[in-house]
């Protein structure tokens, strides 16, 4: 197994398998050289959003990086809007930012912004008439979804033509989502594990740092490892270069069942995720 070993998404896609986050990875140029060692290091999936902010210095550093565009996965996320013209508007605000004719994946990145409260499935089900025009014009190769639950997902099914390709998610041990997991599996949906570090958090668990002694790595690559062990796609993001190539080295060692099953078992021990029908935005 390697970094850029693949998923097949629903479509047909080819998606590799571990990929690189940047939410608060500021633009300029932390966002630029933090992409820029990444590309380096060997990563060729890389996950930005529009409400990141960081989309310009991301596609700086992908253009720079020299690396031939169908060798890269590079994932944007629609924020905010509710209409369909403002959603098409949105993609092509982002594929400019980024330097880019298409993106390999654009997500929903929020299923109940508190602007279009109570009414989360008129407004996704306008914005996903975009995206599947999106699609089949070329500008992404896929359409996904994150921070859906079991309800969003089953509305947004009643008129969606495509089927969602991805639902990105927190995972991570102390957040395991298995009901969101299993809705996604039946639905052929991919799992992608965001904050699978649990934003710094995972850090705080004590049980983790003997585990990851016994297999000599690290807490982070533990928990990268046990991520794509489930199954899922993990989404590290660094801005630390040690951390970044840290990250990809996950592939000489392999957990036993017994401690899949003991990770398993530190749900809630350093947080949840937030729910997405209560947040404030
Ligand atoms: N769709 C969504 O709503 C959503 C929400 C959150 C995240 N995401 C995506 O998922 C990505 C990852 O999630 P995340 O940013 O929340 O955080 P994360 O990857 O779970 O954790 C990142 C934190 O852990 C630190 N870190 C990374 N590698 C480490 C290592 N080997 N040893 C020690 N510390 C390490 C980082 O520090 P330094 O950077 O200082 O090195 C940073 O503070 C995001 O960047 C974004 O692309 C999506």
């Amino acid at each position: 197994m390697t970094l850029t070993d693949t998923y097949t998404l629903n479509n047909g896609v080819k998606i590799p398998q571990v990929g690189f986050g940047t939410w608060q990875s500021k633009d300029g140029d932390e966002a630029y050289n933090a992409v820029k060692v990444a590309l380096e290091a060997g990563y060729r999936h890389i996950d930005t959003a529009a409400v990141y902010g960081n989309e310009v210095s991301v596609g700086q550093a992908i253009a720079d990086s020299g690396i031939p565009r169908d060798e890269l996965f590079i994932t944007t996320k629609l924020w905010g809007v509710g209409t369909t013209e403002d959603a098409a508007k949105a993609l092509d605000d982002s594929l400019q930012k980024l330097g880019l004719d298409y993106v390999d994946l654009y997500l929903i990145h929020w299923p109940n912004p508190k602007a279009f409260r109570p009414d989360f499935e008129s407004r996704n089900a306008a914005v996903w008439k975009a995206m599947e025009a999106a699609l089949e014009a070329g500008k992404t190769r896929a359409i996904g979804v994150s921070n859906f639950h079991r309800h969003h997902l089953d509305k947004l099914l009643k008129t969606a033509k495509v089927v969602p390709a991805v639902n990105q998610i927190m995972v991570n041990p102390s957040d395991q989502q298995r009901e969101i997991v299993s809705y996604n599996v039946k639905h052929n949906i991919l799992t992608e594990a965001y904050s699978p570090l649990g934003t710094g958090r995972i850090f705080e668990i004590e049980e983790l740092k003997a585990l990851a002694e016994k297999y000599n790595k690290t807490v982070a690559q533990v928990v990268l490892r046990w991520s794509l062990h489930k199954g899922y796609l993990p989404l590290p993001k660094s801005v630390t270069p040690e951390r970044i190539i840290e990250n990809t080295q996950l592939f000489d060692f392999k957990l036993s069942v017994e401690d899949i099953a003991f990770i398993d078992g530190l749900h809630g021990k350093a947080g949840l995720a937030s729910n997405p029908d209560e947040v404030d935005f």
